[in-house]
């Protein structure tokens, strides 16, 4: 970077020029565990293969923000398209693993000639406010495969029956001996309106939202009651040991016949001994007081119907999380990647580990707020086209990155999907 060009940046560009090399050189670290053949598999359809995700969130960059065809080699565009029609053809998700070439060398090499064409037209004031949009989108989208990274790689590793851990030195999650778990207190809230959603970004506010957190609108949340903190792992072992995945009433029908079909006995990576679970560090003992993870919709919502209660809706969780920091376990560079016994809450009558640690599933179908607005162009294609037969998800987990998530985040996958950190906090109607 030239001296003299970054005079000219404003503040605004300046930091985003940090951020975006501190974010780019993350992903590099979030690879760096994995040999060449670990970043070529792709274990299922929902997962991607690691090279693919240093590559994809490269292609975004160079479609959306260069939009300059020199900047990536002839046919790569097509490989590296996810679901962009307005952007051309994409390979099949599928045949991602079979993509041995580029190799992941070549790959890496690409990422570092992309950065410095990024930084370049960044230092030196050549983006238009579009492009600045694109570039903020960009950097949202690579955060969110960093988490898609791990989710992806930790699937790939259980399949294979040695074990092995992505990274062997990471900190155990297990939570001090003799802990008590304090069971679960009720936080009653009578019936109200609330404002929930983002302001428009980038028209309406300086924070970044995607466009599927607005507009900020009210909604009459009626009495009810939500639980101080998520279902812990040793909730959820009474559920199974109480016959929960032999019960269908406890069952949407949806959900009872895919777990009859897959054979469904416990969460995704739970051995059969009944003590260990699969993590990023390998095979490890559970903790009964962290929160459960793992689970798809169907899990989550069975279990709250066994404990007489029921899943939130994302307005009743947005509303609870609003008075809290956005603060827990996310995925930084010396954290577990695991979820871990929370912190008890700061008071009496205020939720505890709303953010990090584990998704918590609603009851919340993904659809659009009312006056909801795709963004212009391609780039409307990121979210807005999803809103069919998937579900809301909030408050992040152990694989989010840091400053990603804020309360009024929507994340959104098919009740059937157990291979995010996802799990639940329970809530009740009122009476
Ligand atoms: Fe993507």
């Amino acid at each position: 970077m030239s001296v003299t060009n970054a005079t000219f940046l404003s503040p605004q560009e300046a930091a985003l020029a940090v951020r975006y090399r501190a974010l780019r050189a993350r992903t590099r670290r979030l690879a760096a565990p994995l040999s060449p053949e670990d970043a070529q598999v792709q274990s299922m359809h929902d997962a991607s293969p690691t090279k693919w995700h240093l590559a994809h969130t490269t292609w975004f960059f160079v479609r959306f923000v260069l939009d300059d065809p020199s900047a990536i080699p002839e046919g790569w565009a097509r490989l590296l398209n996810s679901y962009y029609t307005g952007a051309g053809e994409s390979h099949p998700r599928l045949l991602r693993g079979l993509l041995t070439r580029p190799t992941l060398e070549q790959v890496l090499a690409w990422r570092d000639d992309v950065d410095a064409r990024v930084l370049r037209v960044l230092e030196e004031g050549r983006l238009d406010d579009a492009r600045l949009v694109a570039l903020r989108m960009g950097m949202q989208h690579e955060e969110q495969h960093q988490e898609l990274l791990l989710t992806d790689i930790k699937h790939a590793l259980w399949c294979n029956p040695l074990g092995p851990a992505y990274r062997e030195d990471l900190p155990a999650p297990h939570s001090a001996p003799g802990r008590a778990d304090p069971g679960v207190r009720w936080l009653h809230r009578d019936e109200t309106v609330v404002e929930i959603g983002a302001p428009r970004w980038p028209d309406d506010g300086a924070e970044f939202a995607f466009d599927i957190e607005s507009p900020r609108h009210r909604v009459l949340v009626p009495a009810h009651a939500i639980a101080q903190r998520p279902v812990t792992n040793a909730e959820f072992a009474e559920f199974i040991a109480d016959g929960g995945y032999d019960t269908p009433t406890l069952w949407l029908a949806d959900g009872w016949d895919l777990a009859q079909r897959e054979g469904w006995r416990r969460p995704l990576y739970w051995h059969e001994d009944g003590v260990r679970e699969f993590t990023l560090g390998g095979w490890r003992e559970r903790d009964p007081h962290a929160p459960v993870c793992h689970l798809c919709q169907y899990e989550a919502d069975a279990f709250a119907r066994w404990a007489g209660a029921r899943l939130p809706t994302e307005a009743e969780w947005e509303m609870a999380a609003s008075a809290c920091e956005v603060d827990g376990n996310f995925a930084d560079d010396d954290a577990p990647l695991h979820t871990v016994a929370p912190r008890p809450a700061v008071d009496a009558d205020a939720p505890a580990d709303m953010f990090g640690n584990a998704w918590e599933w609603t009851c919340s179908p993904y659809v659009a707020y009312p006056g909801f607005r795709v963004l212009p162009g391609i780039l409307g294609e990121y979210n807005g086209k999803f809103m069919s037969g998937q579900v809301v998800l909030r408050g992040g987990s152990c694989a989010t990155p840091r400053g990603h998530v804020r309360a009024s985040y929507r994340n959104f996958f098919p009740p059937s999907a157990r291979w995010q950190f996802a799990g639940l906090r329970l809530a009740k109607d009122a009476g």
